[in-house]
């Protein structure tokens, strides 16, 4: 952590890793984001996963062999639990294999899924997606995974290409990825799910100054910086910055970072996709796009995909 913030820091413009803002007391902000009104990100899929599982469920079963069903980043599972249940009572001989980097998830995983989904198998990963993915991968058994929530989203688009081609690189032909991705739509509703009225959002980000202030012995001061966000509809790139209040100066561990006053750090990118572009992607990746799943508003898609044979 301390490399990647102290690069993302010397450099112009000054950049931090999305991947940092989820220490225990970012995971509760997450949670509060997500319950927040603004944030129809969640619920949308959500919808997808209780509404449309059935579906979803046949698309997956197609040939019926036996699969692992690995989940990126699988959190508490809420929607894929859906997913999970269905699957169990086809009596189909599968595998979940949730991927997450903090211990602590998959303990609880392993804990409380077997008792609320009795008779699943289950095996854990704890790591970095792709460390995990070549293990799951060295099991030569056909595989769907789960990459759900718009992290993809996460991604400037040349990154989350070079993501789904390097996850392809991991499948077999037959294999299955259902792609998670939030979709262009009124700019106003984008905008306001990354500035809600409670600044939830704004917290989320500043969160991430106070974790560096007690891990990395930095020096913010969380009054001197200011949430913004914006959309750019053309693009379909939402991004989230922290804009300095004055000239300062930061410690963080043994640097000092100077800060015009204007000056902004890019905290976070949230990537909008139209249907066509997401196809784009997975075609350049190596796999045939074959469903997109919607929810009612078709703000949000999972995208079925299959490596292509
Ligand atoms: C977890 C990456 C999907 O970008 O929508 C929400 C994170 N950041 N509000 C998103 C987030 C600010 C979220 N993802």
């Amino acid at each position: 952590m301390q490399a990647d913030v102290l690069n993302g820091l010397r450099g112009t413009p000054k950049k931090m890793a999305a991947k940092y803002f989820y220490d225990e007391a970012g995971d509760k902000l997450f949670q509060e984001i997500m319950n927040c009104p603004e944030y129809y990100v969640t619920d949308c899929e959500l919808e997808i996963f209780t509404e449309q599982t059935g579906e979803m469920a046949d698309l997956i079963l197609r040939g019926g062999e036996p699969f692992d069903l690995i989940e990126l980043g699988a959190g508490d599972c809420t929607k894929s639990s859906h997913l999970l249940s269905l699957l169990l009572a086809t009596d189909t001989d599968f595998t979940y294999c949730p991927i997450d980097i903090s211990a602590s998830t998959i303990e609880y995983l392993e804990t409380a899924l077997p008792q609320q989904l009795p008779g699943l198998k289950l095996q854990g990963l704890h790591g970095d997606y792709f460390d995990m993915l070549a293990i799951a991968a060295e099991r030569s058994v056909r595989k769907v995974v789960l990459c759900l929530g718009a992290n993809i989203g996460n991604m400037p688009v040349v990154e989350a290409q070079e993501f789904c081609t390097k996850l392809r690189s991991y499948l077999s032909p037959g294999d299955m990825v259902i792609m998670g991705v939030d979709l262009k739509k009124d700019p106003h509703l984008i905008r306001a799910a990354y500035d809600d009225t409670d600044g939830i959002t704004s917290r989320f980000n500043l969160n991430l100054l106070s974790r560096l202030n007690r891990e990395l012995d930095a020096s913010f001061d969380l009054e001197a910086f200011k949430h913004y966000c914006s959309y750019d509809p053309e693009s379909g790139a939402c991004k989230s910055y922290l804009i300095s209040l004055k000239d300062q100066l930061v410690k963080v561990s043994d640097e000092e970072i100077t800060f015009r006053k204007d000056e902004y750090i890019w905290m976070e990118i949230s990537q909008k996709y139209e249907l066509a572009e997401i196809d784009d992607m997975a075609v350049a990746a190596g796999f045939a796009p074959v469903k997109h799943l919607l929810d009612s508003k078709a703000w949000f898609t999972d995208g079925v995909w299959v490596v292509k044979q």
